[in-house]
Formats: C-alpha cells, sequence, structure tokens
C-alpha cells in the first residue's frame, strides 16, 4: 500500500491533490496534516483512507510532537512514498503582499518564512524516519515562481518571495543530504501554476491576464510531473507543465 502525506491537506491544492490520488489508486492511504482537521472533508466513499492531524506550520517548533501525532496514524516502518508540502501563506490577518520597501513588517516576514519555509524543514526532521524505506520516494515542496531568484525583474512581495526562496534553498539542501540516507528518492521544488484559491482570491483581477487553472487541473498537472520523476530529478525546481524554472 502506498502512504501520502500531504501537509496543507485544507487547501486548494492540498485537498486536490489528496482527491486526485485518492481516485486514482483504491489501496493508497493519505496522511494531511492540517491546522482544523475538523473544518476538511472528503466524500465518503474515500475518507476512510485519509488521517488527519492537526499541525501548524507557524508553531510546528518541536518535530518529535509532530513525528509522535504522525506515528499515531502510520508506523515509521511503513515508510511514505511521496510527501507533499502545500501549506503556504501570501496574505491575511491584517499582512498584504509589500509593494514597496515602505510596507516591509517583521512580523509579516517572520510569519511568512514560518509557513512557507521554516515550517517544510521542522516537518522533514520530523518524518525522516519515515523516508528511510529502499522504495524510490518523492519529497515535493510546493514552491512558486515568484520565489525564483534569477526570474526576479519585477520585485515587491518581499516577504512572499524571500520565504520562497528559503523554501528552494531547503530543497536544495534536503536533496544533498537526504540520498545518502534515503536513497532511491527525488526531492524537488514544484511551481503550481497560477490556482484559483484564497491564497490567490484577491489578485484575481491582476491574473486576468494569465492562464488561472482550477485546482483539480493543477493537482493533475502536479501529478504529472511528480508521475515523470527519477532519482536524476533530485535538485530540481520544476513548473507544473514539466518545465525547469531557474532557482
Ligand atoms: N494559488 C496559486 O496561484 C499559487 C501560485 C504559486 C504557488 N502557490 C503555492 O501553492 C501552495 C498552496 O496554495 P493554495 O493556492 O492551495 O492556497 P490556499 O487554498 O490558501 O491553501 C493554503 C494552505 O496553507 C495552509 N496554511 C496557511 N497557514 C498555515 C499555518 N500556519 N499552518 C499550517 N498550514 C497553514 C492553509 O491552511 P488553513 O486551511 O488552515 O488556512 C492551506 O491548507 C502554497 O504554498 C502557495 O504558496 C499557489
Amino acid at each position: 500500500m502506498k502512504h501520502i502525506l500531504i501537509a496543507g491537506i485544507s487547501g486548494a491544492i492540498g485537498h486536490a491533490l489528496a482527491e486526485h490520488y485518492l481516485g486514482r489508486d483504491q489501496q493508497l492511504q493519505i496522511i494531511g496534516l492540517c491546522r482544523d482537521p475538523a473544518a476538511v472533508s472528503f466524500d465518503p466513499a474515500v475518507a476512510d483512507r485519509v488521517s488527519l492531524v492537526p499541525w501548524d506550520a507557524a508553531y510546528a517548533k518541536d518535530p518529535g510532537e509532530t513525528g509522535s501525532e504522525i506515528a499515531r496514524v502510520l508506523a515509521a516502518d511503513e515508510g511514505l512514498d511521496l510527501v507533499i508540502y502545500a501549506a503556504g501563506f501570501l496574505h491575511g490577518a491584517g499582512i498584504q503582499p509589500e509593494k514597496r520597501l515602505e510596507d516591509l513588517n517583521a512580523e509579516a516576514l517572520a510569519h511568512a518564512f514560518a509557513v512557507n519555509a521554516t515550517g517544510f524543514a521542522i516537518l522533514m526532521r520530523a518524518i525522516a524516519p519515515w523516508l528511510r524505506h529502499r522504495r524510490f520516494k518523492i519529497v515535493a515542496a510546493v514552491s512558486a515562481k515568484v520565489g525564483s531568484i534569477e526570474d526576479n525583474g519585477f520585485g515587491g512581495w518581499y516577504a512572499y518571495r524571500s520565504s520562497k526562496a528559503a523554501l528552494n534553498m531547503l530543497v536544495r539542501n534536503l536533496a544533498v543530504e537526504l540520498p545518502r540516507k534515503c536513497r532511491p528518492l527525488a526531492c524537488v521544488a514544484v511551481h503550481p501554476g497560477t490556482t484559483l484559491s484564497p491564497l490567490s482570491e484577491p489578485f484575481s483581477r491582476s491574473l486576468a491576464q494569465l492562464k488561472v487553472h482550477q485546482p483539480a487541473e493543477t493537482a493533475e498537472n502536479i501529478a504529472s510531473v511528480l508521475e515523470g520523476l527519477t532519482e536524476d530529478s533530485n535538485g530540481q525546481f520544476l513548473s507544473w507543465d514539466g518545465s525547469q524554472i531557474p532557482w
């Protein structure tokens, strides 16, 4: 049986990915991490294959605690075949993406880093025991093209851009270290493409010129990129169409 862990299963992309995989493999089991499990639901036909674990990326300081919560629903020797970090923060609770230097705010920067980068790092530390099996496994961090340093010709969105760049660096570091202990494996960053979700909703007017995907389309796109991965893909930053994005 395959086991998939999705952090941010309450989000548009995380939830659509869970539905995608549950619909394609009647055997697989999903471990979903989110702040409020009571607010997440699935079709009754598949719901018994989803185990929801309470987790807040901004307060997940103790990997041992997160590991114990996950161990309640999946023994470490069963292993994880796919880990998707789909939690992310762009705006909320009085925080908006910055247009200029004067908009910078330490709390907003700290919160974006906590959810977009630190949460991933601490989660990876927590779940390392689930990655030691011998089957091919994938760690995919849902990043954003705006986190690409080379691609940044536009500026703005300081907290989001820089925290996604930090997430990307974590992916590169893990791509170096994890194969030593968890081979065979591919650890990648994935840009999902612009997708209709609460995260993108306030920008719908400026998104009008872009192709905006429904979450289900994005889930299919990401799943198809992940399906094509091999050990040689380890350490890549991939877009939803499979093309590579410069770091
Ligand atoms: N939508 C796009 O156009 C787009 C483009 C590029 C990249 N992305 C990336 O795609 C990922 C998914 O975004 P989305 O579009 O699906 O947005 P979304 O529907 O707003 O989902 C965001 C997810 O992040 C979770 N989250 C936020 N703060 C958290 C915290 N403190 N602890 C734990 N979880 C937290 C949310 O949980 P709650 O339900 O508890 O709030 C939710 O599950 C993000 O990393 C985003 O940066 C999206």
